[in-house]
C-alpha cells in the first residue's frame, strides 16, 4: 500500500477523533463543558470519522497477460470441469482471459464417457471440447487409460477380449473427437513408485494384473495411431521430478520406441509443492530431450502444493502436514511464486516443450484441497476470491519483485 501524505494527515485526525471519543469529548452536544459560556449556543463539534486505510488494491492482471507471456514457448492450460462453463463470474473469466488451452477434469476418462460397455456419453466432454474451439484454445484430451478410472467391464474375459474391449472404446473416442482434440494422454500412470516391485517399471495395476503384463499399453498406442493418424499421442505420469520414477518411465518408452509404437510426447504432472526444486522439473524434461530427439514434452497437471507432506501421507494419510487453515503464512505464498517463475522461465528455454497446464484455476476448487487429505490448500494462480495471486505476477512480469 502506498500512504501518501494526505492519508497520513487522515489517519491522524481519524486517530485524534478516536481519542477524543474515547476521553468521552466531541460528542452529540446537548450538555455543556466545563469553560463554556451559558447562553453560547452549543455546536456539537462532530468529528471527521476516521478513514480506513486504503485497502490494498486488488491486483487486476492485463487480458491475456498469462499466455502471451509464454506466446513464443508453450500454450498455457488449465484444467477445468464442464459445470464451470455456465457460470458467471467465476473461474471461467480467469480461463477465458489468461489461458489458451483446456484440460477436462475428469469428463474425457472412461468411467464418464462410457460406464455401460458400448454405451457411449460425450455431453459433458463435448461441452468441454466446443468450449475450447469457439474460444479458440487447444484441447487436451484425458485419459484414454488410468487404472483408477477404468470400468469394470474393461478387465474382464480373455486377453483377446480385453484388448478388443480397449481398441473399441479407443476407436469410438478419437473418432468422435477426430480434428476437434488433437493431444491425448493415451495411457495414464503406468510407471510404479517402487523400483523393486517385481514388475517393474510398470504399475501392478488392475490392468497390469487382469492382462498379466504391460502389453495394454501397445493397445492402447496402437488403437490411437490406427484411429486418427494426425493425433498427438502422449505417455503421462507424475513424479518425472524424482530420479527413481523418471529412470522407469525412460526404461518404458525406450521399450516403446525400441518396438516402433507409436508415441509423441511426454507428458510429466509435475503435481509438486513449495519445496520441490525448479531445476528437478526442468530436468525430467531435459533427460527425455537427451535421450529421445522428437519426442515432445508437455506439462500436464502443474499445481504448487503449499504442504511438503511424507511418503506416508499419500500412503496412508499419516504424517500429514498440518492445515495452515486460510492463513498461509506469506514467506510460504512468496516461496510458491518463486517456486512458479522458475519453472515457468525454465520450461520456455526448452524449445520440446510445448504446453504447460495448471491442474485447476482458483484455490477453492483444486482437487489438493481433498488429497492427500482434507485441507486447504493454494496451489494455483488465483486465489479463493479469484483474484491473480503472487506467483501469477511472478510468472507474468519478469519485473515483479516477489
Ligand atoms: C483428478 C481430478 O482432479 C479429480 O477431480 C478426480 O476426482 C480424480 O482425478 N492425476 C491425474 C488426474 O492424472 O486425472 C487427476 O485428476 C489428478 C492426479
Amino acid at each position: 500500500m502506498n500512504i501518501t501524505a494526505r492519508d497520513r494527515l487522515r489517519l491522524l485526525g481519524g486517530a485524534s477523533a478516536a481519542l477524543l471519543g474515547a476521553c468521552g469529548g466531541g460528542g452529540g452536544g446537548g450538555g455543556t463543558s466545563a469553560g463554556q459560556t451559558a447562553g453560547t449556543p452549543v455546536v456539537p463539534v462532530t468529528p471527521t470519522p476516521p478513514t480506513p486505510p486504503t485497502p490494498a488494491q486488488t491486483f487486476v492482471p492485463a487480458q491475456g497477460a498469462l499466455r502471451n507471456a509464454y506466446l513464443n514457448d508453450f500454450k498455457v492450460g488449465a484444467a477445468i470441469q464442464a459445470a464451470w462453463i455456465d457460470e458467471a463470474g467465476t473461474d471461467i473469466d480467469a480461463l477465458k482471459s489468461q489461458f489458451n488451452s483446456i484440460s477436462a477434469e475428469y469428463e474425457m476418462k472412461p468411467d464418464i464417457i462410457a460406464p455401460t460397455e458400448g454405451v457411449y456419453d460425450f455431453t459433458a466432454a463435448d461441452k468441454i471440447v466446443d468450449f475450447a474451439i469457439a474460444n479458440n484454445m487447444d484441447i487436451r484430451g484425458h485419459t484414454l487409460l488410468w487404472h483408477r478410472t477404468t470400468p469394470d467391464y474393461f478387465l474382464t474375459g480373455t486377453k483377446a477380449e480385453m484388448k478388443a474391449k480397449l481398441e473399441a472404446y479407443i476407436t469410438a473416442v478419437l473418432t468422435h473427437f477426430k480434428g476437434r482434440v488433437t493431444t491425448w494422454d493415451v495411457v495414464n500412470e503406468v510407471i510404479t513408485d517402487n523400483g523393486s516391485e517385481a514388475q517393474s517399471p510398470y504399475r501392478n495395476s488392475n490392468w497390469y494384473q487382469a492382462v498379466g503384463s504391460a502389453e495394454y499399453i501397445d493397445w492402447a498406442f496402437n488403437a490411437a495411431r490406427a484411429a486418427d493418424p494426425d493425433v498427438k499421442l502422449y505417455i503421462n505420469d507424475y513424479g518425472t521430478e524424482s530420479t527413481g520414477k523418471r529412470n522407469r518411465l525412460i526404461t518404458v518408452i525406450d521399450d516403446l520406441v525400441a518396438r516402433n509404437i507409436p508415441l509423441d510426447g511426454v507428458g510429466h504432472q509435475a503435481h509438486i509443492n513449495v519445496n520441490t526444486a525448479a531445476s528437478n522439473v526442468l530436468q525430467a524434461v531435459d533427460a527425455i530431450d537427451a535421450r529421445f530427439a522428437g519426442l515432445e514434452n508437455h506439462i500436464t497437471e502443474l499445481d504448487v502444493s503449499v504442504y511438503n507432506d511424507p511418503g506416508s501421507c499419500f500412503n496412508n494419510q499419516t504424517g500429514c502436514a498440518a492445515d495452515y487453515g486460510t492463513a498461509i503464512p506469506a514467506s510460504v505464498i512468496a516461496a510458491q511464486a518463486q517456486l512458479y517463475r522458475d519453472v515457468f522461465t525454465g520450461l520456455a528455454t526448452r524449445s520440446s516443450v510445448t504446453s504447460v497446464t495448471l491442474w485447476g484455476i482458483s484455490d477453492d476448487r483444486t482437487w489438493l484441497n481433498g488429497y492427500p487429505v482434507d485441507r486447504t490448500n493454494a496451489p494455483l494462480l488465483f486465489d479463493r476470491s479469484r483474484a491473480a495471486k503472487t506467483a501469477f505476477r511472478a510468472v507474468t512480469d519478469p519485473t515483479f519483485e516477489i
